[in-house]
């Protein structure tokens, strides 16, 4: 699949992008005033979209990443999460805020929630920007959504299709993702 970026359709452009970015930290840092919250960025799709977002926060976030994969090379999602990179530094009794690039059957988070909360965090909740709830096989929400999409396969902002697109600032559809 080699479609050229510029044909590819948009499906949020950079601009309605970047007003709810302001929008979810403003509604973090309201959430979250007189705490530090930790922000997990989780590899390598959201880092982008933590990028912008901590950048509008107003109160004081530190960070960490944890490199996970769970797709092949391909957009079919096989429900099978592997850890490639871990913390940095212990969340025990931190207020963990996990940020991701997308929702999609649930598997992923399913997963990370169950570790994570192994260690312990003070609270631990989900901001994700894109959220494909009719793809849910596994009934995880996050408590803060930048957009619901349709069961598409989207590139862009940080999402990627083997490891191409990642570079566009709009969100746009790569094609349309299989009916399962
Ligand atoms: P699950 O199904 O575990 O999937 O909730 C979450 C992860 O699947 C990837 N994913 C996508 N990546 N465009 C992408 O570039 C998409 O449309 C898409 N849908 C799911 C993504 O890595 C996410 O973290
Ligand atoms: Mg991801």
């Amino acid at each position: 699949m080699d479609q050229n970026a510029r044909d590819l359709e948009i499906l949020l452009d950079a601009g309605r992008i970047e007003a709810r970015v302001r929008e979810l930290a403003s509604q973090i840092s309201n959430d979250y005033r007189g705490l530090t919250p930790h922000l997990v960025g989780v590899l390598k799709g959201a880092w982008v979209f933590m990028a912008d977002l901590i950048r509008q926060l107003s109160v004081d976030a530190s960070v960490d990443f944890l490199g996970i994969q769970s797709y092949g090379p391909n957009t079919n999602s096989s429900g099978e999460v592997k850890i490639t990179k871990d913390l940095d530094v212990s969340i025990a009794g931190r207020h963990v805020l996990v940020v991701e690039d997308i929702l999609d059957t649930g598997h992923t988070y399913h997963y990370l929630e169950g570790v994570l909360a192994a260690h312990h965090p003070a609270s631990l909740r989900l901001v994700t920007l894109l959220d494909k709830t009719s793809r849910r096989v596994i009934p995880v929400r996050a408590n803060y959504v930048g957009f619901e999409i349709p069961n598409v396969f989207v590139v862009g902002y940080g999402l990627d299709y083997n490891q191409m697109y990642r570079r566009l600032p709009d969100v746009r559809i790569l094609a349309l993702a299989p009916s399962s």
